[in-house]
């Protein structure tokens, strides 16, 4: 009996744990002097649209979002054009700004990390 109880207490203390977990705001952007990390930054901000490696998945790509991980795709657009596309958004599209959300800094990380992409992409080939 006891034995019992203890387990759907155990149980429920569990649930519990789980439920704070997911309810845990997610914590305020911590005044670190740290460097931002591009691959942190893009697994929160970018990766539901943009995929793990920079290829859209099939639904994205409905949506018209282009293969980032591509050559051609590196080659049509200099840093300061990524970085004003992260910033400003793109209008009329689902890629919206990220100006007001994360620093200067965040976005130049992003930036290293969206070329990346392509460098990880083309050494994939050889
Ligand atoms: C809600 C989905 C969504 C999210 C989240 C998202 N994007 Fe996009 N992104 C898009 C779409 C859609 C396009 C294609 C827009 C177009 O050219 O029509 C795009 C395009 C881009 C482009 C290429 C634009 C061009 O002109 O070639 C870059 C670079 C980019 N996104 C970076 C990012 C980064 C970095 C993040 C995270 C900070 C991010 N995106 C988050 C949907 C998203």
């Amino acid at each position: 009996m006891t034995m019992m109880m203890r387990t759907s207490f155990l149980r429920r203390a569990a649930g519990f744990v789980v439920a704070a977990a997911l309810l845990a705001p997610v914590p305020a952007r911590a005044a670190s002097t740290a460097k931002p990390d591009g691959k942190d930054l893009w697994s929160t901000h970018c990766i539901l649209c943009h995929g793990e490696t920079g290829a859209p998945g099939p639904q994205a790509a409905k949506l018209g979002v282009a293969n980032l991980s591509l050559a051609k795709w590196q080659a049509s657009r200099t840093d300061d054009q990524i970085r004003k596309i992260i910033t400003e958004g793109k209008q009329d599209t689902l890629m919206r700004p990220f100006g007001d959300d994360l620093t200067k800094e965040e976005i130049d990380a992003l930036v290293t990390y969206v070329r990346g992409l392509g460098k990880a992409a083309a050494s994939k080939k050889k």
